[in-house]
């Protein structure tokens, strides 16, 4: 879609589809309100007549309008004025976006933005409308030889500019516009099925982003991860027909600045290895390289932003299934680090690519490193899908990480790594087992990444909950890819 901003809105806005927001008591925004009275006050007529209240997510359209400049007026609720919340505004403009992209408009322009939610700006706003209009029109359907629905979509979206400079709406349609590129890229990814989007793919696909002149791409084969000794990492993908790749794409944007390391994982399938997985949904399993995925997504919209920074990608990418080859529960394996581990269940596969990973990492000399993996469905558990879970052994970057979040409402929660709860991890024949048993599983993982990342800040992000919608909705999200790519540019604007 075409997004851009409009001289100061007039009465006279001709477009196939002007939206326009209203509190609760039917009360129109102030632009709202001067189109009303150009009307006569059809508009509150309207509403009153319909009975609708101002809730967010209320909408009502108004199809037919003789004689006046634009098409259609799609009315939006807001709901009160002091309880706005981003939630609520998400919610006013995702319903905004269903209808306008179904009502046959091609173009349309949005006040939305009149409307201020407290603590955030009206940048902020745009920016939000940017990625619920997108995502309303995201669709997956290449593998379907019949298209499900006809694409009667919006084709542009404009923003009067409500003040004299319109260089932060400017700004404001540039970052949503990049992030919804990177959200997208992580949700072609990561709806693929796992015979299509195999570790070669993701490679391919990666080398196919990197085609913008300040990213550039490499791909370790299994061969070169023996030679480097990543066998934690190798040994997930031994039961596979797969061979495991570890894609590195580098974003060159801040000269000799230490750059900013972001590791997902990329299980391209998930069947658990010898250590099965029930049936039940296992399909999802596909989605086990949301974290990869989002990587790619975040490096894309970085180069699409021109951030001044740098940032390295690295995506350990396999299959884990069972074979007369694959792991099984007792083997013990050398990570690259050095330390040994007792695989006593071969699903907690996540964190033995990261393991090697984050240890390969330190040749980057990196000045913060965050990870972002579909690790735990015990991070389901304790937060259900709303937030991810975060993990960290630096409080400034979970700050940092906290405030990005917020901002891009692409939320995570804590989570405490304390040492307490290495004791869990002990093995009577390794350095460390893989797994912790059953009591504070989301945390037991973090902590056995946390003995790979002794030597920089770092930070683990599960988005076991948030990477896919189950159900009905089922797809990927593309989170965490607002929050990384707002981290990276909070951090290019105040280095
Ligand atoms: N990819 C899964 C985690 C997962 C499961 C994410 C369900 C989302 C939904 C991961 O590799 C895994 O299998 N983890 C195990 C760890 C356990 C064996 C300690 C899990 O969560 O069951
Ligand atoms: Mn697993
Ligand atoms: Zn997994």
């Amino acid at each position: 879609m075409d997004y851009s901003v409009l001289a100061p809105a007039a009465t006279s806005v001709e477009t196939d589809c002007l939206i326009l927001g209203f509190r609760a008591k039917r009360k129109l925004l102030p632009e709202a309100s001067r189109i009303d009275d150009s009307l006569d006050g059809l508009l509150g007529q309207l509403l009153k007549r319909d009975g609708l209240e101002g809730k967010p997510g209320d909408v009502l359209l108004i199809n037919h309008l003789p004689g006046f400049a634009s098409q259609r007026i799609l009315l939006v609720g807001l709901g009160k004025k002091d309880e706005l919340n981003p939630a609520g505004y998400r919610k006013a403009l995702a319903a905004a976006a269903r209808v306008a992209h179904e009502c046959g408009a091609r173009q349309a322009v949005s006040l939305l933005h009149e409307a201020i939610v407290p603590g955030y700006d009206t940048g902020w706003a745009v920016r939000q409308a940017i990625e619920l209009f997108e995502a309303a029109a995201y669709r997956f359907n290449p593998l379907k030889q019949e298209e499900d629905d006809k694409p009667r979509r919006l084709h542009k979206l404009a923003f009067p500019c409500l003040e004299a400079d319109p260089s932060t709406l400017e700004a404001a349609i540039r970052l949503g516009q990049a992030i919804a590129l990177g959200m997208n890229t992580a949700k072609d990814l990561a709806n693929l099925p796992g015979n299509i989007c195999t570790p070669a793919y993701m490679a391919e696909k990666a080398g196919e982003i990197a085609k913008h002149k300040k990213l550039k791409a490499r791909i370790l084969n299994e061969s070169d991860l023996e030679e480097l000794g990543m066998h934690a990492f190798l040994s997930v993908s031994k039961g596979s027909e797969q061979p495991a790749k570890l894609i590195t794409i580098e974003y060159n944007g801040g000269g000799k600045a230490k750059p900013c390391v972001l590791i997902g994982k990329g299980l391209t399938f998930d069947a658990g290895g010898i250590s099965l997985k029930p049936a039940a949904n296992m399909d999802e399993m596909k989605f086990d390289m949301c974290g990869g995925a989002a990587v790619l997504g975040t490096l894309a919209a970085v180069a699409e932003l021109d951030l001044p920074i740098n940032v390295v990608g690295l995506v350990p990418a396999s299959e884990n299934l069972p074979d007369g080859r694959a792991n099984k529960p007792g083997d013990i394996i050398k990570t690259l680090q050095g330390l040994t581990v007792e695989i006593l269940n071969t699903d907690a596969e996540g964190r033995l690519l990261l393991c090697d990973t984050l240890t390969y990492a330190k040749r980057f000399d990196p000045d913060i490193v965050i990870d972002v993996a579909t690790l735990t469905g015990a991070c389901v558990v304790a937060l259900g899908r709303h937030p991810s879970g975060l993990m960290s052994n630096n409080e400034a970057l979970a700050a940092d990480i906290t405030r990005a979040a917020n901002t891009a409402w692409d939320r995570v929660w804590p989570l405490p790594l304390w040492d307490d709860y290495q004791e869990q991890l002990k093995s009577n024949f390794a350095d460390l087992a893989n797994i912790g048993g059953s009591d504070g599983g989301s945390i037991t993982a973090g902590c056995f990444l946390s003995r790979f990342a002794k030597d920089f800040a770092w930070a683990h992000i599960d988005i076991a909950g948030t990477a896919w919608k189950t159900g009905k909705d089922k797809g990927a999200t593309g989170r965490p890819v607002p929050l990384l790519v707002q981290y990276l540019y909070d951090r290019s604007s105040n280095p």
